[in-house]
This record gives structure tokens, sequence and C-alpha cells, in this order.
């Protein structure tokens, strides 16, 4: 058995709604996690840049399509802040715009090297960049949920083989 890291890996990720793609990465990294037992080794949140759906579950089709993958989205609906940049190690951006903002609300360089693009964990895809799926139909939804499977996979097999800090 892997014996547990001394510390956690803490991940925030981040898209405009916080009702589509990133309540999604949240929900199929956790489910990997859960999956390999590691549950005290990450802390997993996701967050908007835009506070108008706060408090909301996620978007009813993104649930429905997580759902028949197996998964359970239940996180509700929250703006990003200034302590996110304190609290947690990888602050994830779905697209450019999230990156973009992100840098903007970044207190401080050092926190601004925490902001990463989940796109750049992508392999088999020439894709750079979450697609935002509110203004889709059902296809957008699989596909968000397809290349957040991917990155997600990728994300995790590179943070628990990398040696230990
Ligand atoms: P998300 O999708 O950023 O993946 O949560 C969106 C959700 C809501 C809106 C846009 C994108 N909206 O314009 O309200």
């Amino acid at each position: 058995m892997t014996p547990p890291r001394m510390t956690q890996y803490k991940i925030l990720f981040v898209c405009l709604g916080n009702i589509c793609r990133s309540p999604a990465a949240q929900g199929v990294l956790q489910s990997i996690v859960d999956r390999d037992g590691r549950q005290e080794d990450f802390m997993i949140d996701s967050a908007g840049t835009y506070s108008g759906h706060q408090g909301e579950l996620p978007d009813r089709r993104m649930r429905s399509a997580a759902a028949a993958r197996g998964y359970s989205l239940t996180h509700r609906s929250r703006p990003v802040s200034s302590l996110d940049f304190l609290e947690f190690d990888i602050i994830m951006a779905m697209d450019d715009n999230n990156y973009t903002d992100l840098m903007r609300l970044a207190p401080s360089v050092e926190a601004s090297r925490k902001i990463k693009r989940m796109a750049d964990y992508l392999t088999g895809h020439s894709i750079t960049y979450i697609p935002d799926p509110y203004y889709m139909g059902r296809d957008g939804f699989e596909l968000v949920l397809d290349l957040l499977e991917n990155a997600c996979g990728n994300l995790y097999r590179s943070l628990v083989s990398a040696p230990e800090q």
C-alpha cells in the first residue's frame, strides 16, 4: 500500500460560472482519488471568476451527463477569493479567459505561479483549452467530460508519481 504523503495536494479548478466545467473537473478528480483511497492526500474544490451563479448546483445538463458516467456533482457555485491563492497549491484554469482573469486576481507573483492551464495536461487532443459548453448541445458536455477525464487522469498521475518534497 502506498504510504500517505506528509502534505496534501490542494487543487482548485476554476472556470467562468463554476456550474459546468470546474465542478465537473472537481468530481472527476475526486472520483480518481476516491478510487485509489487517497482522500487524505488531496483537497479538491472549484470556483468561478463570475459570481452570478453563486449558491447554485452545477448546470442540470452537466449533472446529467456526469451522472451517466458515475459522477455525482453536488458542489455549490462560489466565486474565487483572494484567500484561495493562499489556501491552494494549484489553481487550474479551464480556458485562456479564466487564466487571464486569475492572473489579474493573483495577489502576488508567488500566487500567480500557482495558476496552470487544464489543457496542458491533455494527451491525444490538439485542443488548447476546455471549451465552455454552456451554449452548446449535449455533445459539448460529453466533449468536456472526455477532456476532463483525460486531463484529470494525467494530472493525478503527475502528482502521485512525483518525488516526495
Ligand atoms: P462554466 O460555464 O464556466 O463552465 O461554469 C458557464 C456557466 C455559466 C455561464 C457561462 C459559462 N453564464 O454565462 O452564465
